[in-house]
Order: structure tokens, then sequence, then C-alpha cells
């Protein structure tokens, strides 16, 4: 599964089908970030409307490689440069494929320019929220209403005065070419991806539906749907255990649960296995799920049993086997309590196909990482309702069911929480390092409001030691590893690019609050490569 398409090689396009099917999809749509603030937001209001998109590299992805991949439409984002200094690189004849394309800001001003048009750098430049009259009947504007608040953020505009004509849609008080469309090629120099443009999904949802012809839509809505149908046909009157953790995915899966099993819920328990958790699993668990209203929650204490079996093992595979079976013992001994028929875990296609397996093909899949929570066997049957989805279509789903924001935007953590955290031998003190390293770090990432601009992070306490200074004396400390990534599915993601004062004030902290680490490093390595965690 790729993040940044680069070049459509017959390897980019098997992953992509390969997604495609997940999402059950024919569609695909091609997003080039240019630079601008706003790219992600793109792609979350594509993904609100339930339709594929693809983000692609404008410094590598040709026309070739877009004919190859025929993807219904385009949109090109807004960017912090003009088309007459430093624009960014772009391979122009795209424009030319007679694929709709929507231009934001700057990747409206770069078609118009392509076209012929001139790019004047504004007398008056607009930022901020501006009045939008539409000037002419068009389809990105359907359902809109003929006065709307949108953002606009630039210097330059397209003169619309000279041949050749577009066709101008709408206007704003300086911005008399706020919108326009020439052929196949639509733009618009407000930014209908920020909240502020108060139509701007329906903008996206015109384009992607009137425009480009989308049809495969599979809304996180409908695809909650047939889930709780099919867990309700499932299920009927009998009892299931939910392994829950406290993030996003397996909050989800009781939410389904919850609609599901109806007035049934009795028959419903979560378990909740503390031991080699992060710090604030547990208590996210106690704040959303605690009160007992509608899900009966079981905490049990596995501590002693995980350093047990992790004792003489020190890599991190060996580690990864060992600690499954106490989590797999951990369940079955709640099965038994419970007299459950179903177990329900929120595994991911994602820990599955990394775990090497995925579609049943005869093609061989590398085993990346066995997950903690597959394939481990049960003695009652096991349903997994997320298994066909990655993490934003699952959290997509969680979404539209009402699981609270708070648990859905949690960063991903791994099952084996810090075994995959802790090079060599596991300890008690060990353990204690790394939930202190992951406590200041994620604390600090929210203070700074970095928590939810990175994919996820973490902390590793590794094998290294270095010669440290506390105090007078010379002594040796850990190093420990920190880590960010940016990612969308956690397939392959790249390192994201921290604040150095932020690290610097991270790195401070762990040093001075954790007596054993003596320093700490910072990992620049993308997936692939490197993999999200260290283990
Ligand atoms: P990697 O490290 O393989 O991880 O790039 C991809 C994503 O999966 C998480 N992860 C796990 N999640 N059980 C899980 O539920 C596991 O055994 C496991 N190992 C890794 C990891 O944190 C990242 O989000």
């Amino acid at each position: 599964m790729l993040h940044t398409l680069r070049h459509v090689t017959d390897q980019a396009l098997a992953e992509i089908h390969e997604e495609m099917a997940i999402r059950k999809t024919q569609e695909v749509f091609l997003l080039f970030p240019l630079g601008s603030q706003f790219d992600h937001l793109i792609k979350q209001s594509l993904e609100k409307l339930g339709v594929f998109c693809l983000v692609a590299d404008s410094g590598s992805v040709t026309a070739a490689d877009v004919k190859k991949l025929n993807p219904i439409g385009i949109i090109l984002s807004g960017g912090p440069v003009s088309v007459h200094q430093d624009p960014p690189p772009f391979d122009k004849e795209i424009f030319d494929l007679g694929i709709p394309v929507l231009g934001i800001c700057l990747g409206f001003q770069m078609w118009a320019q392509h076209i012929g048009c001139h790019v004047a750098s504004s007398a008056k430049r607009e930022f901020g929220v501006h009045e939008l009259i539409q000037l002419d009947d068009n389809l990105l504007f359907d359902a809109c209403p003929f006065k709307m608040q949108v953002l606009q953020s630039h210097g330059d505009i397209v003169d619309a005065s000279m041949e050749p004509m577009v066709k101008v849609i709408a206007a704003t008080d300086n911005s008399p070419v706020a919108a326009a469309s020439y052929k196949h090629l639509w733009g618009v120099q407000f930014h209908p991806e920020v909240t502020e443009t108060v139509y701007g999904q329906q903008i996206f949802n015109n384009f992607c539906f009137d425009i480009c012809g989308a049809k495969d839509i599979f809304p996180a809505e409908d695809v909650a749907k047939q889930k709780i149908v099919e867990l309700r046909r499932q299920i009927d009157e009998k009892k299931v255990l939910l392994a829950l953790s406290g993030g996003s995915d397996s909050s989800t899966v009781a939410y389904l649960l919850k609609e599901a099993m109806g007035e049934h819920l009795g028959n419903l328990r979560g378990v909740y296995i503390r031991g080699i958790d992060r710090p604030d699993d547990e208590a996210h668990v106690r704040q959303f799920f605690g009160d007992r209203s509608w899900l009966d929650v079981k905490i049990v204490d596995e501590s002693e049993s995980f350093l047990q079996v992790l004792k003489g093992r020190l890599t991190m595979p060996r580690k990864r086997r060992a600690m499954r079976s106490v989590y797999k013992e951990a369940l079955e001994k709640q099965i038994a309590d419970f007299n459950a028929s179903f177990i329900v875990q929120g595994t991911l296609y994602t820990d599955i196909s990394e775990s090497g397996r995925g579609y049943g093909t005869r093609a061989k899949k590398a085993q990346i990482k066995l997950h903690h929570n597959v394939d481990l066997g049960f003695s009652i049957p096991e349903l997994m309702p997320l298994s066909d989805q990655v993490k934003d279509t699952g959290r997509n789903i969680g979404r539209s069911i009402g699981v609270p924001e708070e648990l859905l935007t949690r960063q991903p953590f791994p099952g084996p929480g810090m075994v995959v955290r802790i090079e060599g031998k596991v300890t008690a003190d060990k353990l204690r390092v790394a939930r202190q390293v992951d406590d200041i770090y994620i604390q600090e990432l929210r203070r700074h409001h970095l928590y939810g601009s990175v994919w996820q992070a973490g902390g590793v306490v590794t094998q290294s030691v270095t010669t440290c200074t506390k105090g007078d004396d010379a002594v040796s400390g850990l190093v420990v590893a920190l880590w960010a990534v940016w990612s969308v599915n956690g397939f392959t993601a790249q390192a994201a690019e921290l604040p150095f004062d932020f690290l610097k004030l991270v790195a401070r902290r762990i040093t001075n609050e954790i007596r054993e680490v003596g320093a700490v490093v910072y990992r620049v390595s993308d997936k692939p490569p490197a993999t999200i965690e260290w283990g």
C-alpha cells in the first residue's frame, strides 16, 4: 500500500489495485499536494465522501504515469509559492489528458497559466473569510447557495480578461475570478477543504460525483451498516468477549457490537489486559467504557505472566511470539469465565497483511512481523469486523456510528505495547523507563499541538549505553530513541520532521526526569526500509 505515489510501476499498480479491492472500488482520484498547509484536509474531504484518493508526488509522477493509472479525477492543492517564482515541479501535459481537474488556489493558477491565461500579482491580497457570489449556473456549485462564505489566502489571481477565455463562475470583492472552468479543467481561488468554507464539502461532492462521475461510493455509514447486520446475524443471542485496548479499532468494534447486540448487550463483555500496555491506555478504557452503562468491562492484570514469559528472550521476534501466548491464555481464561461463544478483536487488514497473510493468492507474502492478535487459534470462533479495513477507513466507520472523536484520533499503538519498545531483556525496570519515556513524549506532543499532526510517535529503550555526567559523576546511561511518522494507513510511513526545539525539550525532560537515561536520539528513517515500531 502506498503512501505517496512516485512512479506508476507494475509493482505500484499491483499495490494500488490491491488497495482498491479492499476498498471495493474501481475508481481512483489523484491528489497532487503542492505544498499547502491544508493538503491533508483535501484527502480527508474525499475520504468522507467514500471515494479512494491517492496522494501523488508532483515532482515525479508524469503524464504517462497518470495515463497508466487512469484516475477519474485529479486535484491540485494550493501552495506557498507562485507560478512565476519557484513553481512546484509538475508535468503540465497532465492537464491535456482530458481527465477532470480541480485546481485549488496555486493549482488553479497552474492550469490557467498552462492554457495561456495571465496570472497576475493582485493589487489587493486576500486572506481570511470572504463572501463568494456565483456568476453562472455550474456543476461545481450545485446545491450551494448563491452567496457563500469562503476562505481565501492568496496573492496572485487569474486574469480572465484575455484569450483563452475561461468561464468565470464566481467572484469575491477582490477576486473577479474566484472560480472558473475551461473544458475539463475547474479551478477555485479559495480553499474548499477548510471548515471556514461552509459549503466546501459540497463542492468536493460535486466535483467527484457530478463532474468526474464517481459511482463506487462506499461511505463509512454503509460499511458500518453492513457490518452491524453481519455481526447481528453471526452472534444471534450468544455471548461475546471483546478484547479492548483503548485504541480506535477495538473501540469502534465495541460500538459496532453495541448496535448489533441491542437488547442483548448483557451478553457482551470487554476485557482489557494490563501488563505491557502504554501509560494512558487503561485510563482511556476506564474513561470511555468504565461507567458500565452498556459495556461490562473487566480489567485483568497479567504483568507478572508477561515478565515471566519474556525472561531470557532477547530478540524481538522471540519476544513477540512469547507475549502472544500470555495474551491468548489471558483471553482464553476470560472466555471460560464468561462462557463466551465468540471472541471479537479489532484486528485490521494491516495487521493481517504484515503478519504474512492477506488475500488467498498463491503469491508468496513476507511476514514483516507477527502481530499480537493474528492467528492465535482460539478455542471459540473469532470475529474480526475490521479485518478488511485499514486505519483511516476503520476510523471512518467509527465516526459514522458515534465513537467519541478522542478515541478515534488516538494515535495507533501496538498490541504488544512496551515489548516492542524495549531492546534486549524486558524487565520491570525497563518497562517503567519505557512507560515514562512514552508518557513524557506524548504529553509534550499534546502540549505543543503536535499530537494530531503526526500519525504515530513512540520511544524505544535501546541496548546502547552512553557515558554521561549527572551531577558531578560520570555514569553510564541508557540511550532512548524517539521516532514519529506521517502515514495514512501504516503500510508506509515517513519520518516526521518534528521541530528541533521540541525534540530538545523532550530530550531534556527525559534525561532530567528518568534517572537511568543518559541520551536521547531521533530516528529519521522512513518505512520502508524501517518499520514504524522499532521491533
Ligand atoms: P510496523 O511497526 O509493522 O507497524 O510498521 C504498523 C502499525 O501496526 C502497529 N503494530 C501492531 N499493532 N499488534 C498491533 O495491534 C502488533 O503486534 C503490532 N505491531 C505493530 C504499529 O504500532 C503501527 O501502528
